[in-house]
C-alpha cells in the first residue's frame, strides 16, 4: 500500500524522537498501520546540529508555513506556541484538506475550535494526543475508551514540572525556588517555566480534557488558574501530618449550572491514587456513569513518550481511523458555562 507520507515541523526533543520511533519500530509500525509511515519533508531551526539521526535523506523546508504544501499526506506540528507560525501552518495544512498531528497544548486550548471546524469541512483528521500527558494515552482513552459514558467529572496531575517539584519537596524537605531549577534543568519545563509553575500549562491541557468529556469547546479563559510558587515546605509539613499531600489539580466537572474548570494546588489524601503520584509523572482519573473511576498514568513529557503518542495519531490517520477532533461534531459543540449560575449571561 502507498505509504503515508509526513511533512515534520520541529526537530526538537520530540520531533526527533518521532523521527527515532519511527526508525525504531518501522516494520511494526507498518504491519499495525496497514502501510508504512514516512517521514518525507522537515524543517527545523537548526539544520546542522547533531540530532543523532541521519536528516539528509528528508527534504528540507526553510520556511515552516510551506510545510503544508509539501508533498505529504500529513504535517506534524511541534514547535510550539499558541499563535504565530504553529497556528499558521495548522490553518493552512487544514485547508489544504491534510491532516494535521500536533502535541501544542497551548494552540489548541485559544484555537482547538476554529481548527475543528476547519478540519471538518474539509474532512481532514486533526489529532493531538500529545497534547495532553504526553505518553498517556488519555486522549484517545477518553474519546473512544469512554465514548458510551457521560462524563461525571476528569481530573489530575497535568503538568510533570510542578509534579516533580511538589513530591521533590515533600520528600527531601527543600524550599520551592531551589527544586525548580533542578526541575528546570531537567529538561520538562515549558520554555516559559512561568507557564508550568502558575499553572498555565495544566489549564492549557485542561481545556482540551474538557472539551472531550463534556461535548465543550475548548476554552482556556473558562479555566480559572492558580499555580505553586505560594506552596511552602512547611504547608507539606503540616498537610503530611493530617494525612494529605499537596499536587496540582486540574479539574473539571460538570455541575448544576455548567462546566467548572480550575487548576490548583489540592490537599490529596494519601488513600487517593493521585497521592503517589510522585516525580514528573502524570496521571488522569475520570468518572464515567457505566465504567467507573479511570486511572490513566504514566509519563507526560519527554522523548520516547510524547513521540510514541504522536506516531499513535500517524497510525490512526494510516488507518483512516479519525472522526471529529473532539469526539463530537464541532456544529454540537457547547460553550461551557461559568460554574457560578451564569454571571457571564447578559454581559
Ligand atoms: N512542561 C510540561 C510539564 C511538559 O512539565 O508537564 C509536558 O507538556
Amino acid at each position: 500500500a502507498d505509504a503515508l507520507r509526513v511533512a515534520l515541523a520541529g526537530l526538537g526533543t520530540v520531533g526527533a524522537g518521532v523521527v527515532r520511533v519511527l526508525d525504531a519500530n518501522r516494520d511494526l509500525i507498518a504491519r499495525r498501520a496497514g502501510r508504512p509511515i514516512e517521514v518525507v519533508a522537515v524543517s527545523a531551526r537548526d539544520r546542522h546540529k547533531d540530532r543523532g539521526i541521519d536528516l539528509n535523506r528528508f527534504d528540507w523546508v526553510d520556511d515552516t508555513g510551506a510545510l503544508a504544501h509539501a508533498d505529504a499526506d500529513v504535517v506534524v506540528e511541534l514547535i510550539g506556541g499558541s499563535d504565530g507560525p504553529a497556528l499558521a501552518l495548522a490553518r493552512a495544512t487544514l485547508a489544504a484538506g491534510k491532516g494535521f498531528v500536533t502535541a501544542n497544548k497551548a494552540m489548541l486550548a485559544h484555537h482547538g475550535y476554529e481548527l475543528a471546524q476547519a478540519a471538518e469541512a474539509a474532512g481532514a483528521p486533526l489529532k493531538f494526543e500529545a497534547a495532553v500527558a504526553g505518553g498517556i494515552p488519555v486522549i484517545k482513552g477518553l474519546r473512544e475508551g469512554a465514548a458510551a459514558n457521560a462524563i461525571a467529572r476528569v481530573y489530575g496531575v497535568l503538568n510533570g514540572t510542578c509534579n516533580f517539584i511538589l513530591s521533590t519537596m515533600e520528600a527531601e524537605g527543600r524550599d520551592f525556588a531551589e527544586v525548580l531549577a533542578e526541575a528546570q534543568a531537567l529538561g520538562f519545563a515549558e520554555a516559559d517555566p512561568s507557564f508550568d509553575i502558575d499553572g498555565v500549562d495544566a489549564a492549557h491541557k485542561l481545556s482540551i480534557l474538557a472539551a472531550i468529556a463534556f461535548g465543550s469547546r475548548p476554552a482556556f479563559d473558562a479555566v480559572e488558574a492558580h499555580g505553586i510558587r505560594g506552596v511552602l515546605a512547611a504547608d507539606i509539613a503540616e498537610a503530611a501530618a493530617l494525612g494529605y499531600r499537596v499536587r496540582l489539580l486540574g479539574v473539571a466537572e460538570a455541575g448544576a449550572s455548567g462546566l467548572f474548570q480550575r487548576v490548583h494546588p489540592h490537599l490529596v489524601p494519601v488513600s487517593h491514587p493521585l497521592a503517589h503520584v510522585t516525580g514528573s509523572t502524570n496521571a488522569v482519573v475520570a468518572e464515567g456513569n457505566f465504567v467507573g473511576r479511570l486511572l490513566f498514568q504514566g509519563a507526560g513529557a519527554g522523548e520516547g513518550p510524547t513521540a510514541s503518542a504522536v506516531v499513535a495519531d500517524l497510525i490512526d490517520i494510516a488507518r483512516r481511523e479519525f472522526g471529529p477532533p473532539f469526539a463530537m461534531p464541532a456544529a454540537s459543540l457547547e460553550t461551557p458555562e461559568p460554574a457560578d449560575g451564569g454571571s457571564r449571561r447578559g454581559r
